[in-house]
């Protein structure tokens, strides 16, 4: 099928395009007359042997593939749609030990070990610190800003809170937490020539990360403590993560719970100071639908992957078995067959059935009650402590072939 609007050779995942914003006027000329497109790639980019990849633009499409892994496979590669050079096979080897990247009968025993840590009663233990952390990081941020000075919200703010849920959930003392940081920030960020990272840093990045993870289970398995890393390691065997597992479990939500939930935070940050109306709606209200809707609005997760196990039929198009699916989340979170006036920020929206923490289906995002726990705790926090807060310029994108970022926010406290 032909898409008439877009030139051959325009790929949804071109981190030029979404360093730039979200290619929403395209996207909607692809739910319209291609729902289901094929993007081609030069040779190189994609990573793997093919030329490019189906591109699922509907809300209905990208829940259909999400829920159906046995049609549409997780094992090639979920996160990684493009790359600035070729990824070597090796790598692609090293991805499948991330339960992203795994599929059921294997995928459902990790899953089943590791849900134990994000239980309700396990997210609602950490209600308490995380509030409380939440409150100081915006004081702090309001301290240091000085009478009438600007500050970065991203760096002050957005970055803070993610990286100490994660940190607490799994039990990483204080002093090694800015290390958590630095490496999960390489991992995902390499496609930006601003931190000069190379595929290589990146890489590196994750082992340290899986080398840490391993030391602090050796350490839990000698010594219990009430974390999350001693119920997973507790015992060796069936029902328990090997130390290595852990390990890339752990690389898993340094990346998939921290860039997610800070840029979460920051688009509904802007959100708000460029809809005034509902910055003062939330003041007065804190409305329970708020999170939703700004996950849904700022959709952090533009696309992850799936290949076809076989040949099928998918919105009018024949999908070839080995073909590459592309699940554009921020499409689906703005197509009008599912959401009235989708280009509305509206934080009362309910329903709001949408995408952004996947398409429901055994992956769909383990941590979704932890952001929506933290989103609220950092904006009752900001609500409260700074409420005149204004925008002192436009955001700063991240170059991301995955992540809808912004690096910089400026805003000032009054
Ligand atoms: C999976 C989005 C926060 C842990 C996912 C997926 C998406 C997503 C799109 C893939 C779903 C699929 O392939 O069907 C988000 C967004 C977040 C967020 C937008 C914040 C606003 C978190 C947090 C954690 C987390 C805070 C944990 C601390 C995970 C894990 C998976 C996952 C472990 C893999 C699940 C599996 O493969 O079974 N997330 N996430 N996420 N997320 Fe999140």
């Amino acid at each position: 099928m032909h898409c008439p609007a877009l030139p051959d050779g325009f790929d949804f995942t071109d981190p030029d395009l979404l360093q730039a914003r979200v290619p929403h006027p395209e996207f909607a000329q692809a739910r319209r007359t291609a729902p289901v497109w094929w993007c081609a790639q030069p040779p190189g980019i994609s990573g793997f042997d093919d030329e490019g990849y189906w591109a699922v633009t509907r809300h209905a499409d990208v829940k259909y593939v999400s829920t159906h892994p046995e049609l549409f496979s997780s094992h090639t590669n979920t996160a990684v749609i493009r790359f600035n050079e070729t990824i070597s096979r090796d790598q692609i080897e090293v991805q499948k030990l991330i339960m992203l990247n795994m599929d059921p009968p294997e995928h459902t025993r990790v899953r089943q070990i590791v849900q134990r840590g994000f239980t309700p009663r396990a997210i609602r233990s950490l209600e308490g610190a995380l509030r409380a952390r939440a409150r100081s990081i915006v004081e702090t941020a309001l301290a240091e800003a000085g009478d009438d000075d600007t500050f970065d919200f991203v760096t002050r703010i957005a970055v803070e809170l993610p990286l100490q849920a994660i940190a607490e959930l799994i039990g990483v003392p204080q002093e090694d937490r800015t290390k958590i940081f630095d490496w999960s920030n390489k991992m995902a960020a390499y496609d930006d020539p601003e931190y000069a990272i190379t595929e290589e840093v990146g890489t590196e990045a994750a082992m340290e990360i899986v080398s840490y993870a391993m030391n602090l289970a050796a350490a839990r398995k000698e010594c219990p403590a009430k974390d999350i890393v001693s119920q997973l390691v507790a015992a060796e065997g069936e029902g328990n993560l090997q130390s290595d597992e852990f390990g890339f479990f752990v690389i898993l939500l340094a990346v998939a719970g921290n860039e997610t939930t800070r840029n979460a935070i920051s688009h509904g940050m802007h959100a708000f100071l460029t809809h005034p109306g509902q910055w003062e709606l939330y003041k007065r209200e804190r409305p329970a639908t708020t999170a939703e809707e700004i996950v849904r609005w700022a959709t952090p997760v533009v696309a992850f992957q799936r290949t076809a196990t076989q040949e099928v039929e998918l919105g009018g198009q024949r999908i070839g078995k080995g073909e590459r699916v592309g699940l554009f989340y921020s499409s689906a979170n703005n197509d009008p067959e599912v959401f009235t006036a989708p280009e509305t920020f509206d934080i009362t929206r309910d329903p709001n059935p949408h995408l952004g923490f996947g398409g429901g289906g055994p992956h769909f995002c383990l941590g979704k009650s932890l952001a929506v726990l933290e989103i609220n705790l950092i904006f009752n926090a900001i609500a409260d402590v700074l409420p005149g807060l204004r925008l002192a310029g436009d955001p700063r994108r991240l170059r991301s072939a995955w992540l809808n970022g912004i690096k910089e926010l400026r805003v000032s406290p009054r």
